[in-house]
């Protein structure tokens, strides 16, 4: 099983380093849930924003559908280059070694 790397940066500043598998479908909001990083209160519906990041890397990840952008709209901490929802981003290949923040709640 192929693994990739997920660096986060916390609400605090501190970096973590999650390495997790791409065969089991998952998105990014819950591999950083499942560590506890992300509240992901809407199950990855893109209707709560608790999963909110910042990507910090140039990485080509998958475009912003309506739900996410309506989403993200909504918030005041928004930046429109950075801003994702990471229940939106699937894991795969292409984002391997991708860097995240985690946004600060609205
Ligand atoms: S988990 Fe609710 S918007 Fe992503």
């Amino acid at each position: 099983m192929k693994d990739i790397t997920i660096n986060v940066i916390d609400e605090s500043g501190k970096k973590h380093k999650l390495i997790t598998p791409l065969e089991m479908g998952l998105n990014l909001m819950d591999v950083l849930r499942s560590h506890d990083l992300v509240e992901g209160a809407c199950g990855g519906m893109a209707l709560c924003a608790t999963c909110h990041c910042y990507v910090e890397s140039k990485h080509e990840i998958s475009e912003q559908k309506d739900d996410e952008l309506a989403m993200l709209d909504q918030l005041f901490s928004v930046d429109e280059e950075r801003s994702r929802l990471a229940c939106q981003i699937q894991i795969e290949e292409s984002i391997d070694n991708i860097t995240v923040k985690i946004a600060s709640p609205d």
